[in-house]
């Protein structure tokens, strides 16, 4: 039997743009009271307005994830608003594209703070919560990435894969508790997730930071975010044929590495044909 989602509060941490938002707006729409939590309030207002609009419960709450008393603080005002949160979406994150030669102790830091740490902190405070209701889902939004190591995106892998690490051993560690954990591998998608990148990024890179035509919508991700709500399972993916390439290149290492090195040579060769004068 599905889980009824109907009157479960969840939280949600970078609800202000891309997949936090869509699923916002999906797990509204599945009944759950939703508390849309980053750093943009305004961008929270508007969508806790539409939720409401339609129906919906909502509320919008500032919340740092690089700061450990305001996830606490998240946490504790999202139960006075609407009681025993049953659920937290941990989906908070940037990337930035740099090799790690050069990558400078604070761009490492910082990452870690938001995408890992951010996680953590959000998953120490909701816990006590959960386990006093003695049910309840912890999710994090890591990536496909999680599984290899990007070039350039050395950093953000590294976050990603600290995310799956960590769900998938709180998810034998919770087994038997009522509480469910499952990390989230999108693919890439269509969000503000790029421009970021751009703004956090050297303008000269663009090693493999390219724009590909073919991205799924923030909502493919949504959907599966509240599939697998109503029937847990450990790891969400919204791509069969990545997740199937992301298993072998485990398996085979050296082939993935030779097939990411060749990427990389044809990306470096494009790149300084592009930028080569006209004759
Ligand atoms: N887009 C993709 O291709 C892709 C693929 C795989 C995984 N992901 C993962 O998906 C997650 C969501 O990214 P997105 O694609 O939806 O990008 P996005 O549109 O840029 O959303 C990122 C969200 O994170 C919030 N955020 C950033 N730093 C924060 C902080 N310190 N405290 C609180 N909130 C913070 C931002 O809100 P404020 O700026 O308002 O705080 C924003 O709402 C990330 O973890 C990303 O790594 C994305």
């Amino acid at each position: 039997m599905p889980i009824d989602l109907r009157g479960k509060p969840i939280v949600i941490t970078g609800a202000s743009s891309g997949i936090g938002l869509a699923t916002a707006f999906a797990c509204a729409q599945a009944g759950m009271p939703v508390i849309l939590a980053a750093r943009r309030l305004d961008r929270l207002r508007e969508a806790e307005a539409t939720i409401i609009n339609q129906g919906g419960k909502a509320v919008a709450l500032v919340c740092d994830v690089a700061k450990d008393y305001d996830c606490t603080r998240l946490i504790n005002e999202s139960c006075a608003r609407f009681g025993p949160i049953y659920a937290v979406f941990a989906n908070a994150g940037f990337g930035f594209e740099c090799g790690i030669e050069h990558s400078t102790p604070e761009q490492l830091r910082e990452i870690f703070e938001v995408n890992f740490w951010g996680t953590v902190r959000l998953y120490h405070a909701a816990l006590p919560v959960l386990r006093a209701r003695g049910d309840g889902h912890l999710l994090a939004c890591s990536s496909c990435l999680s599984k290899i190591a990007m070039p350039y995106f050395g950093a953000y892998s590294a976050t990603k894969a600290a995310q799956d690490h960590i769900s998938r051993a709180m998810r034998l560690e919770l087994a038997g508790s009522g509480i469910y954990v499952s990390s989230v591998h999108p693919i890439r998608t269509r969000t503000e997730f790029f421009d970021e990148t751009d703004r956090r990024s050297d303008p000269t890179g663009q090693n493999m930071r390219k724009r590909l035509a073919i991205m799924q919508p923030p909502e493919r991700v949504a959907d599966a975010v509240v599939a697998c709500l109503r029937r847990p399972r450990g790891e969400v993916w919204t791509s069969t044929s990545m997740r199937t390439a992301m298993g072998l290149a485990t398996i085979f290492p050296r082939t993935a590495d030779r097939l990411l090195s060749l990427a990389l040579k044809r990306r470096l060769m494009r790149r300084a044909e592009e930028s080569r004068p006209a004759p």
